[in-house]
């Protein structure tokens, strides 16, 4: 069975951060990250949603204006990142043509009251994050450039991550590049940096046991998504594959084991997403002739490094027994994602407003795994099942 996502982690680079542990890793491994996104600052923490929550406290000091625009189909924990930093999330409408913030529904949502717009890199497709960079600085609001799933990707000849005034990128469990958990916030503002780095300087470090709990889980994750220890041990996993909605997320400090390894992959890290972006435009490619099924826009300029390749099925009854024809018959872990806009998966006491497109989107999105653990030969396999599976249905 091919994982739905996965970081190869070779025994070797294990070894070696181990190896290393007395010296101070974070250090390196923020200063690659500033050089390969073409940054000034960056801070690393436990997750990318702890560093929106800091950053968004952080920004309160600048601004007396308190909502902050997010897709209305996006990660939920978004929802609580920014209510728990005393602000209004505000839900706009996705676009069916891209997956991503409708770029004219948001000029409608600005006003006067927006801090910030979270401009979301979903499922690793670059979002047009110069317009929004645009329609966000002429109201006066800030762009937090969300590549949380985006890493590698690129826009214009530029990084995802390059954008915003502040970006983020995670390097939690599934995501394109995995340390386990952990998240690192870029910005060129000094006087922003300085307020982050004070947030920052309150967050607890882990003990010693949760840093031993952390080193093992990410050890565990490394060996689990290799494909033939994913397939003996996939009845299993799935039992621990973590579907329910998160009610709160956990702050604290990035740890140096894991920015050890993560010093490691940045060496691997070209070949690794050339095979994502190589999957991703195969699949691409491959499914745009399969009726009833509907896929991206991919916006000139973009350099997409799919996180997962995202793909709706029209007929929405069809998309679980069409994920279970997958996973059976190819052998590749097909995924779905959130079940619902994000206005609808916390009690917020925000206006329930409708989102139609985030609502047709959710309960028809499927997603393909990309990452480096999948042949060319299975992806072929896996298109030729979605291709058997809906000319069936549609006969
Ligand atoms: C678009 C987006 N933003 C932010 C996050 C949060 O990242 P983390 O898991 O590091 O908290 C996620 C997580 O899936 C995400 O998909």
């Amino acid at each position: 069975m091919i994982p739905s996502n996965g970081t190869p982690i070779h025994i070797k680079d294990l070894l070696a951060s181990f190896l290393h542990l007395p010296h101070a890793r974070q250090d390196t491994f923020i200063r690659v990250l500033m050089t390969e996104i073409g940054r000034s600052h960056g801070f690393l923490a436990n997750s990318a949603t702890t560093l929106i929550h800091i950053v968004l406290k952080a920004l309160r000091k600048f601004s007396n204006r308190r909502e902050v625009i997010l897709p209305a189909y996006t990660a939920p924990l978004l929802m609580l990142a920014i209510h728990k930093a005393g602000l209004t999330p505000k839900p706009c409408d996705i676009s069916l043509e891209t997956f991503q913030l409708d770029l004219c529904e948001l000029q409608d949502c600005l006003s006067s009251q927006t801090l910030a717009v979270l401009g979301v890199h979903s499922f690793g497709i670059p979002v047009q994050i110069q317009r929004i960079c645009e329609f966000a600085g002429d109201n006066g609001s800030y762009v937090l450039e969300d590549a949380a799933v985006a890493d590698g990707s690129r826009f214009a000849g530029k990084p995802a991550g390059s954008f915003g005034d502040v970006s983020f990128i995670s390097f939690n469990r599934g995501k394109n590049m995995s340390t386990f958990a952990g998240g690192v916030a870029f910005t060129d503002d000094d006087a922003i940096a300085d307020v982050i780095q004070s947030e920052l300087e309150s967050v607890p470090t882990p003990d010693l046991r949760q840093r031993i709990s952390i080193a093992l889980k990410l050890i565990a994750m490394s060996f689990a998504v290799r494909p033939w220890i994913y397939t003996l041990m996939y009845s299993q996993i799935s039992k621990f594959k973590d579907v329910s909605l998160h009610e709160d997320f956990d702050v604290f400090q990035y740890t140096e084991f894991q920015a050890g390894i993560g010093c490691r992959l940045m060496k691997h890290r070209d070949d690794v997403f050339r095979h994502r972006a190589e999957n991703g435009r195969y699949l691409q490619k491959a499914l745009s002739d399969i009726s009833g099924v509907h896929l991206p826009a991919i916006p000139e300029d973009a350099e997409p490094m799919f996180n997962q390749f995202p793909m709706l099925v029209e007929d929405a009854s069809l998309r679980d027994s069409l994920r279970e024809a997958i996973i059976h018959e190819a052998y590749v872990e097909a995924t779905v994602l959130y079940p619902k806009p994000v206005n609808l998966c916390y009690n917020l006491g925000i206006s329930q407003n409708h989102y139609p497109n985030a609502d047709y989107f959710a309960p028809r999105l499927l997603l393909i795994p990309t990452n480096p653990f999948i042949t060319m030969k299975r992806l072929e396999k896996v298109v030729g099942v979605i291709r058997k599976f809906m000319q069936r249905k549609q006969r």
